[in-house]
Formats: C-alpha cells, structure tokens, sequence
C-alpha cells in the first residue's frame, strides 16, 4: 500500500462572501451550488499518490491529447455530510464509498487510493466549507469524489497519471420541487449494462449512456428511465441513476439482485435496516411483465427510488409503449415513507446509529 501524503492546505483568499452564501443556500436544487475548496492528489506510475492540496476551486489545466477526454477513463461516488441537530458535522458510510472507489477503479484499470487518503480528502474539504451546508429542510453537502485519466497520449491502454479531486456542492432535493412521487419510462430498446460490463463501477461512461434513455422519458413527460437487463430485455435493473425497490401487499419488499447494477449504498442501507426491522427482504429477479401484473392486480403496493442524491422517492407511475400503470395510489406510501424516515434520521443523527453508520468530521 502506498503511503498517505499529508495535505497541504491553501485557503482561497477569494472566498464567497458570507451574503451572497446565503443566497445561494436558499434555494440550492441539485449540482450547481459549489463550495470556495476543492481537494486535489496526484498519481503518476512512478511517485504512486502524491502532491495532495486542499485549494482554492479553479478551472483545472488539461491538455487536449489526456486521455480521460478521449476514452472516459474516469470514477466517481457520491456522498453526503449533513449538520446534526447538535451542530456537528457527519458523514454518513464513508468508508463503503471508499471501498466501492476502489472497486470501481480495478475494473476501469485505474490505481487504488488508499482508503484513508479518500477520507482524508472528504473531511479536509468538509472541515474547510463547512458553512456551505443549507439549513433548508432535506439540505446537505454533497461531497463528489473523482479519479481521472490525465496521461497526454492517444494510444488506448490504462493511463500512467490521474489526478484525484474532491468538489463540494450544497444540495437540496434532488428532483424539482421536492415532487411526493416521480414517473417513470420503460427503456425498451437502449439498455444500461451487459454481463461482464461496467454496469456495476461508478464510471461517468455509464452516466453518459443513460443519457438518450433519459431523454427519451422526459420526452415521454416523465422524470426518469428505468433500465430493463441487456440479455433478455426482461428483468427490471435500476433508473438512470437511482436502485429500485418493490413492496408488496404482504409486507414484503423486494430489489434487483447485484450485478450489472449500481452496487448502491442507500440500497445496502435500506435493505440493513428493512431487515433488522422484521421485513422480509429479498434480492430478487424481478419482470416487467410481473410489474405490470402486480400493479394491476394490487399485489404490488409501493415501490421507490433511491440513491444518495435521491435518498428516497416514491414511484408514482410507469410508463411505456404499451401503456402505463400506476402503483398503488400513485403517491407516497406507508412502507415507502417509514423506510425514509429511518434512514433519514440515521443519516442526520437524529436517531441511533444502531449499526454504525455515522461519522463525526
Ligand atoms: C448519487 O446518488 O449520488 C448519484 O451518483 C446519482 C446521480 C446524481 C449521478
């Protein structure tokens, strides 16, 4: 293991000045609201991991020959910090973001990061920004981790230099309006991942394929595509960038089982808690086709999105070619919301964290 290079830390002599901060923090929405830092760590074949500074956040120099701009060697994860009732500053699983960067990078050829010099890197730039985390209700820092191809070479093979960042924004709700129940559109002819793929790496490649499927749903007037499996074009995946969960007339709940899927750590967490709150839980091939049978004939009761940026959003309707249903009463249900609610309250410190979850910065 390569050894964690100590940060140097370079406040920007520029910051936001603290009223327009606040306007900022009235109304963030999602992803556009950055904070004054960014962390930055270079790697290159022959140093390992090196040069890391906490800065200033400033366009990045890269020349037009790297490699990330050519064949999208490229990682991230997503993560909140959010202020407790107790005005701390917690993490929620950091450490499952680590492990599952790294688990990306090994499938994109790209170079390990020590574990603690990720959440060195988070927790420098919380520290830093911490009154960048919105007051406004469901508010909270979204902390954005990323590795890139930086080698300045067109020939295709793993690249000899990356850099690694950290970049902050405060978020509210992910979906405009805060929506109680969002809409869905059935990809039938694009699919998201194969056996073998890179379906379960967070890799921007990923992101950018979803993109037409997206843009067909919002044509189609809804909010997100949900992915059906590339082999039979049967078995209900994940959405655009969220996991999906069913919950049925008899209290049970299922979810896609891992795979060619986003190995979700809202998903780990819901399916921890659901479990240790008696549901039966399980990870379960599920069909289209059953989908719209369950829906119709009232097996199916609840089902919801989740991810980081998404927490937990109730599904209202599904759309396709051939029609659409609704699920349930098409809003927020029991299940749906009592499952928010736990996380939640895990996640802001406002419960127990009865398995360990949370992390003072
Ligand atoms: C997240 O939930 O953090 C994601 O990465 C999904 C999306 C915003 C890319």
């Amino acid at each position: 293991a390569l050894a964690t290079p100590p940060f140097a830390i370079l406040p920007n002599a520029t910051p936001v000045s603290v009223a327009d901060r606040g306007l900022m923090l009235e109304n963030p929405g999602f992803g556009r609201v950055f904070t004054d830092h960014m962390a930055i760590v270079r790697y290159s074949a022959g140093k390992g991991w090196h040069d890391a500074r906490l800065t200033a956040r400033a366009p990045l120099q890269i020349d037009p020959a790297c490699s990330v701009l050519h064949y999208a060697q490229e990682i991230f994860e997503g993560m909140k910090a959010y202020r407790a009732a107790d005005g701390s500053v917690v993490l929620f699983r950091p450490e499952a973001n680590a492990a599952r960067f790294n688990d990306s990078a090994r499938r994109m050829a790209m170079p390990e990061l020590p574990e603690g010099l990720f959440l060195e890197a988070v927790e420098q730039l919380i520290r830093i920004d911490r009154d960048w985390i919105p007051a406004v209700e469901g508010g909270s820092l979204y902390l954005r981790p990323f590795m890139f191809a930086n080698e300045v070479f067109l020939g295709v093979k793993p690249s000899s230099e990356y850099l690694f960042l950290v970049i902050a924004s405060s978020v509210g709700a992910y979906f405009k309006g805060g929506r109680e129940a969002v809409s869905l559109w059935v990809s039938e002819h694009y699919t998201r991942a194969a056996p073998g793929g890179t379906g379960a790496a967070k890799c921007g490649g990923n992101y950018a394929a979803s993109l037409a499927a997206q843009a067909e749903a919002i044509e189609h007037g809804c909010d997100q595509v949900v992915f059906l499996d590339a082999a039979e074009r049967k078995w209900v995946e994940e959405l655009g960038g969220m996991n999906i969960f069913f919950v049925f007339d008899d209290g049970s709940i299922i979810t896609p089982p891992l795979g060619t899927i986003l190995p979700g750590i809202t998903r780990d967490s819901i399916m921890t808690i659901a479990r240790a709150d008696g549901i039966e839980l399980r990870e379960e091939a599920y069909s289209i086709d059953q989908w719209k049978a369950d829906a119709a004939s009232g097996k199916l009761r609840e089902a919801f999105a989740c991810g980081t940026a998404a927490v937990v959003t109730p599904i209202g309707e599904v759309h396709s070619t051939d029609g659409r249903f609704t699920i349930g009463a098409g809003g927020a249900g029991q299940v749906t919301s009592r499952i928010k609610q736990s996380l939640v309250a895990i996640q802001r410190g406002e419960a127990p964290d009865r398995f360990g979850w949370v992390r003072p910065v």
